[in-house]
C-alpha cells in the first residue's frame, strides 16, 4: 500500500456518523489501561515489569526524547513506500513482532492469535522458544506466511540441536538466539506476586513435544508434568556458554542467525568474527539488566561498528510511530514491537494485536512522510538533531 497511514485514517473518520461504540483503543496508554484492566496481577505484571527498580525500561521510553525529527518539506511524499529486505526476502514493512513467550497467560487466543495477526499483515512473527504453543502448530496456522524463531539456547544441546532442526522443517525462515536470558533476572513483581507462569506448565510447548526433551524425562509430560516443569528448569538456561559455542549453532543451522541482546559495540564485532548474519540491539524490554544503557541508545554506536556488513535491528521501547522513524534513522533495518502488542493481545486476542501494529504502522507511515521521506530505505540520521 502507497499510502497506508491516510487509508487507515480514513477508515476511522469515515465513520464519523455512526462510530463503533466498542471501538479498540487508539491511544498507546488507553491499551495499557485495559489490558491492566483484565489482568490479574500475576500476568499483568509479568508483562508490564522488569528487572530490578524498572530503570532500564524508564531509559528505554527516555531514549527516544533525545533525538528530534526536523521534518522537510516540499518533497512529494504522495506514494510511498514502506518495504524492507532481511536476507533476500522482502518484507511489507519494516516491523517485527518480537519474540514473546506464554502468551496463554494473556489471552485465550495466545500464540495462536498474535500469530494470525501477523500473517495477515505479513509481519515476520518470531516464536519464541518459551510459546505454549509448539512451533509447528503455529507453522501450520500460518501457511506461508513469515515466520523466524527465537531459540532459548538450552543446558541440553540435544533440546538445542532439536529446536533448530524443527524450526528449519516447519518453514521458519531466521533463528533468533536470545543471550540475554541465560538465567531469568530479579524480577521483584514476580516475586512478589510469587508468579511464574512456566511453573504452572505455560510457555513449555516446545519442550514437552520435543523428542529430545521427553526422551530424558523418566515418564512422559503427560503421566507426569511435575517432574517435566522440574526437568525444564534444570536445562533452560546456559550461563555457561562463551563466544566460542557459536561454531556449534551455525554447525547445526543453514538458516541466518541473529544475535539478539547485543548492547556493546565489541560484541558486535565479536558476532561479526563469528560470522553471525545479523543482530539485534535489545535489552529485553529492561526485563533483564536493571540501570543498563537503552537500546536505543546502544543502536549508532552497533551500526557504525558494523558498517553495513550485516543487519542490525532493535527493540525495547517501541511504542508509537515516531519511535520506529528514529530508529531507523540511527540504522536499524527493522524494529521489532513486543509489550504494545501484548496489550492488544490482552484487550482482544489476535485482533487486538492487528489493530496495534495496524495504527503503529500508519502513525509511521504519516510521520515519514509529514517529515519529508517517502520511503523507509530514504531514512537517515541527517534528519535527526540530538536535543541538548
Ligand atoms: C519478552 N521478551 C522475550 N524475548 C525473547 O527473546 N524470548 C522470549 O520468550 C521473550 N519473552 C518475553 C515475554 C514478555 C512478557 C515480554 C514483555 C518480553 C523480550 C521481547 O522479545 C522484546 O525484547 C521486548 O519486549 C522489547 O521491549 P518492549 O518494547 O516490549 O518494552
Amino acid at each position: 500500500m502507497s499510502n497506508f497511514g491516510n487509508q487507515v485514517q480514513f477508515q476511522v473518520y469515515q465513520t464519523m456518523q455512526h462510530p463503533d461504540p466498542n471501538r479498540l483503543p487508539v491511544v498507546y496508554e488507553e491499551w495499557e489501561k485495559k489490558a491492566r484492566d483484565v489482568l490479574e496481577d500475576g500476568p499483568y505484571y509479568y508483562i508490564a515489569g522488569g528487572a530490578g527498580g524498572g530503570k532500564t525500561m524508564e531509559a528505554n521510553l527516555n531514549a527516544f526524547d533525545q533525538w528530534n525529527i526536523m521534518p522537510r518539506m516540499l518533497r512529494n511524499v504522495e506514494d510511498r513506500d514502506l518495504t524492507v529486505e532481511l536476507f533476500g526476502k522482502t518484507y511489507n514493512y519494516p516491523i517485527l513482532h518480537a519474540p514473546i513467550g506464554v502468551q496463554s497467560i494473556i489471552h485465550e487466543e495466545g500464540d495462536l492469535g498474535s500469530a494470525r495477526a501477523c500473517a495477515e499483515m505479513g509481519i515476520p512473527f518470531t516464536v519464541s522458544s518459551a510459546s505454549t504453543v509448539p512451533m509447528e502448530k503455529i507453522a501450520e496456522k500460518m501457511g506461508d506466511a513469515p515466520r523466524w524463531f527465537q531459540l532459548y539456547w538450552s543446558k541440553d544441546p540435544d533440546v538445542t540441536v532439536s529446536f533448530l532442526q524443527r524450526a528449519e522443517k516447519s518453514g521458519y525462515s531466521a533463528i533468533v538466539v536470545t543471550l540475554d536470558t541465560p538465567m531469568l533476572a530479579w524480577r521483584e513483581y514476580d516475586l512478589k506476586n510469587v508468579y511464574l507462569p512456566f511453573l504452572l506448565g505455560e510457555g513449555l510447548g516446545n519442550y514437552l513435544t520435543d523428542p529430545a526433551f521427553r526422551s530424558k524425562l523418566e515418564k512422559p509430560p503427560e503421566e507426569d508434568p511435575t517432574s517435566a516443569i522440574m526437568q525444564w528448569t534444570q536445562i533452560f538456561g546456559n550461563p555457561r556458554l562463551t563466544w566460542d559455542d557459536i561454531t556449534f549453532l551455525r554447525e547445526h543451522t543453514n538458516l541466518p542467525i541473529l544475535l539478539k541482546g547485543v548492547l556493546h559495540p565489541d560484541d558486535a564485532k565479536l558476532a561479526m568474527e563469528h560470522g553471525i548474519d545479523g543482530i539485534i540491539v535489545s535489552n529485553h524490554g529492561g526485563r533483564q539488566v536493571d540501570g543498563s544503557i537503552s537500546a536505543l541508545e546502544a543502536l549508532p554506536q552497533i551500526v557504525d561498528t558494523v558498517q553495513e556488513k550485516m543487519p542490525v535491528m532493535m527493540d525495547s521501547g517501541i511504542r508509537r510511530g515516531s519511535d520506529v522513524l528514529k530508529a531507523i534513522a540511527l540504522g536499524a533495518t527493522a524494529v521489532l514491537v513486543g509489550r504494545p502488542c501484548m496489550y492488544g493481545l490482552a484487550v482482544a486476542g489476535g485482533k487486538g494485536v492487528q489493530e496495534v501494529l495496524t495504527n503503529l504502522l500508519a502513525d509511521m507511515d504519516l510521520t515519514m512522510a509529514l517529515a519529508g521521506k517517502k520511503s523507509v530505505a530514504e531514512i537517515d540520521r541527517s534528519m535527526l538533531r540530538k536535543t541538548m
